[in-house]
């Protein structure tokens, strides 16, 4: 039986990642976020009350389970303890069953300075960002210069660190883009302030995850963004700025892939994008506007409208392969309910040939055209169902031929945002 599995998404974010980590916690005994940052908003919906989370992983609510935010997490200390702070008031005791790497790069305020200056900068070419600072953040990461959350727990060395950092962002920002910096001293104070209530939480996620796996425990990894948002093989540059694809578990948990069983795609029946980029499906058109208010497609964290489409096997085909996808897990099946036909991209067309991948380059990106095929719809309502055979015969058609172009199965049909609204085929765990 499947004990370690990683829950990620095969589109460009928002496909309903949070619910169904949150339905499967129910089995597992940990939950791990891997990579991205406040960038991600996850939406639980139980008995009508909605929990949103950026960081924090969305098996939190769950009593016994174990949270991690593992060292391929970029982390605002802001952002998180304001999390952490919403749900406490809640009652849910958080500081109890959350642990972090401290290995974990921090997002300080001078990277939301330096990503809103990008983004002003590009004026129309800008790509989007949730102005979260998540793209500097990640280049400091790499340019072998960035704060790690263990460097907190030395005050000395962390204001060095700092210190040397803001000179150098302070300065770009000053003299390339002629913004003010940030005070280095209100940074370090107000940073270690805020690790007051973190540095308890600082752990070995990779040895503790280890553990775990060794004693038979069931781990569930939890992607964020989506696929086609991977800064590698996403519709570059208008990406994020990490790997949001199933091989990033290994790197960004400690965790080796060979110990993973299972990797389920959440997949929206339809597509939806927030920020800019390529998008072939798109629907600029009242189908388009339907699918978005019918499925309250507006930004979780950012409030901001998304863009909405056909359902894309090209860019999906691609993305079952990166992520040796075991199974899908389709979302939002009940907006659909209203449309008369459907359309489905198999394959997109660009000068004169058709072609089963997306292409790399982002302005050949911009101009493939989709080659359709059109499905009839089901015109009722999968609203809350839970049984398959109670799925309308169109939408069971629609499920299938999902299935057949793409060669795997659909583990589950998510029908509506409640935690039970769902129809399980093939449970990940195996049956209760
Ligand atoms: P995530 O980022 O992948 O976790 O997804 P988001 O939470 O950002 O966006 C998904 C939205 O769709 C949330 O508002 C969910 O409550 C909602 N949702 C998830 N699954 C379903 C579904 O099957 N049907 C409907 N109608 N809404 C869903
Ligand atoms: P979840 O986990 C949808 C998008 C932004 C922008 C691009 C780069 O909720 O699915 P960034 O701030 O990461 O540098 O922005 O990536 N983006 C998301 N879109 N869902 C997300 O997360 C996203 N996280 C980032 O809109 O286009
Ligand atoms: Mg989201």
């Amino acid at each position: 039986m499947n004990k370690n599995i990683v829950i990620l998404g095969s589109q460009w974010g928002d496909e309903g990642k949070g619910k169904i980590v949150d339905l499967l916690t129910d089995q597992a005994d940990a939950v791990v976020r891997f990579q991205g940052g406040h960038n991600a908003g996850h939406t639980l919906v139980i008995k009508g009350e909605v929990t949103k989370l950026s960081l924090i992983p969305s098996g939190i609510l769950h009593e016994g389970v174990q949270s991690f935010i593992g060292n391929g997490v970029v982390v605002s200390l802001q952002a998180l303890t304001k999390e952490m702070r919403m749900l406490e008031e809640r009652g849910v005791p958080v500081s109890e069953r959350l642990l972090i790497s401290e290995a974990c790069p921090l997002v300080l305020p001078v990277h939301v300075l330096i990503d809103e200056a990008r983004e002003a900068q590009l004026g129309k070419d800008k790509i989007g960002t949730t102005k979260r600072g998540i793209g500097p953040a990640y280049e400091d990461k790499i340019a072998r210069r960035a704060i790690r959350i263990g460097d907190l727990k030395n005050p000395d060395r962390f204001k060095a660190k700092l210190t040397r950092l803001l000179e150098y962002h302070n300065f770009v920002l000053k003299e390339y883009f002629g913004v003010k910096g940030v005070d280095i001293v209100d940074c370090y104070e107000e940073t270690l302030n805020l690790a007051q209530k973190i540095t308890p939480l600082i752990d070995d996620v990779s040895a503790s995850l280890n553990a775990l796996r060794k004693a038979g425990k069931r781990i569930i990894f939890e992607g964020a963004q989506g696929t086609l948002l991977d800064v590698d093989h996403g519709t570059y540059p208008f990406v994020t700025s990490s790997n949001t694809t199933g091989g990033t578990v290994g790197a960004g948990a400690g965790f080796g892939p060979c110990y993973l069983d299972y990797i389920l795609g959440i997949t929206k029946a339809y597509t939806t994008r927030v920020g800019s980029g390529a998008y072939p499906t798109e629907l600029d058109n009242e189908i388009g506007i339907h699918l978005g208010e019918k499925g309250h497609e507006f930004g979780t964290i950012t409030g901001r409208k998304r863009r909405t489409g056909w359902l894309d096997l090209v860019a999906l085909r691609r993305s079952i392969e990166i992520n040796s996808i075991t199974a899908l897990c389709i979302t939002k099946i009940d907006v659909m309910d209203e449309l008369a036909e459907i359309k489905v991209c198999t394959h997109y067309e660009l000068d004169g040939v058709k072609r089963d991948y997306p292409p790399y380059d982002s302005d050949d990106y911009d101009r493939c055209e989709p080659i359709y095929v059109t499905l009839p719809g089901w015109k009722s309502e999968t609203f809350g169902t839970t049984e398959y055979n109670e799925l309308p015969e169109n939408a069971q058609k629609y499920i299938k031929f999902i299935e057949a172009q793409m060669g795997i199965s659909a583990d589950i049909i998510s029908t509506g945002p409640e935690r039970n609204q769902n129809v399980i085929v093939n449970a990940p765990f195996g049956k209760r």
